[in-house]
């Protein structure tokens, strides 16, 4: 399936931190059997890797032609787990300067400082057409937060994510609380929203490809849905714009 343009198929799915997105796309991704951009992987790899090259986040240009240069492998293994599950069955394996990355890279730490990269133009710029890259036959499902308005403007079919932050706050409090992190959880709650509330301000209000949604991009509101609802919802939207069941 090809659009006009003889390119393949994109779905852009953006949002909030912690608006179900990563997990929606998943789904989605594996119901239509097409491939998958976390385009945010790429802002934490840049961030995790600079840290790792001990380069300084005062220095944009330093950051942005590590960020041109990233050596990173996605590679689809056979799922052991059953945790992170990509394809049906097999699980993506990220492969930063030939060391496998896995955990360090989904912590709030590895986040927030992906969010102070992520504001720096030429880091964005520096990432944009290997983002672009991703989109092949069948078709793509891209995830981030600047899919639908800058890095594939000519999508077929855009959603905008969007839950209250305090929902957003809770899910992610509840995802802790089950891998079983102890310790004063008041505070662990009130740390959570005032990151949420901080990477929000610093994403939305940045200057290069701030979060927001296209204007052509449906919104649905997933406070109160459950995963299931969401996707059904997702999926109904796919079978207007894309020749898909
Ligand atoms: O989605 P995820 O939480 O992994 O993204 C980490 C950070 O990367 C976000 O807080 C955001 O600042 C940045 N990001 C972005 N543009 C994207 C995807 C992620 O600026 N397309």
């Amino acid at each position: 399936m090809t659009n006009f343009q003889g390119l393949p198929p994109v779905l852009t799915i953006d949002g909030p931190s912690g608006s179900g997105k990563g997990t929606i796309v998943k789904h989605v991704a594996q119901r239509l059997g097409w491939h998958m951009l976390d385009s945010g992987a790429l802002y934490r790899l840049v961030a995790y890797g600079s840290q790792q090259n001990h380069l300084s986040f005062e220095d944009e240009n330093a950051i942005a032609e590590y960020a041109a240069q990233l050596d990173v492998e996605f590679k689809l293994v056979e799922l052991e787990s059953g945790i992170e599950t990509g394809q049906n069955g097999q699980d993506l394996q990220i492969i930063l300067e030939g060391k496998v990355v896995g955990s360090e890279l989904r912590t709030e730490t590895t986040g927030n400082a992906a969010s102070i990269v992520a504001a720096m133009p030429k880091v964005r710029e520096a990432l944009l057409q290997r983002q672009r890259d991703f989109r092949q036959n069948p078709g793509l499902v891209a995830d981030g937060r600047d899919m639908g308005t800058t890095v594939f403007p000519d999508a077929e079919a855009k959603i905008f994510l969007t839950a209250s932050a305090e929902e957003r706050a809770q899910r992610r409090y509840k995802q802790l609380k089950e891998k079983g992190i102890s310790g004063n959880l008041a505070a662990l709650l009130q740390d959570i929203r005032r990151d949420i509330n901080e990477r929000d301000e610093r994403d939305s209000q940045r200057s290069a490809s701030p979060l927001k949604p296209a204007e052509d991009a449906i919104l649905i509101d997933t406070s109160g849905l459950s995963i299931e609802q969401v996707v059904e919802q997702v999926m109904a939207v796919c079978e207007k714009s894309f020749d898909v069941k």
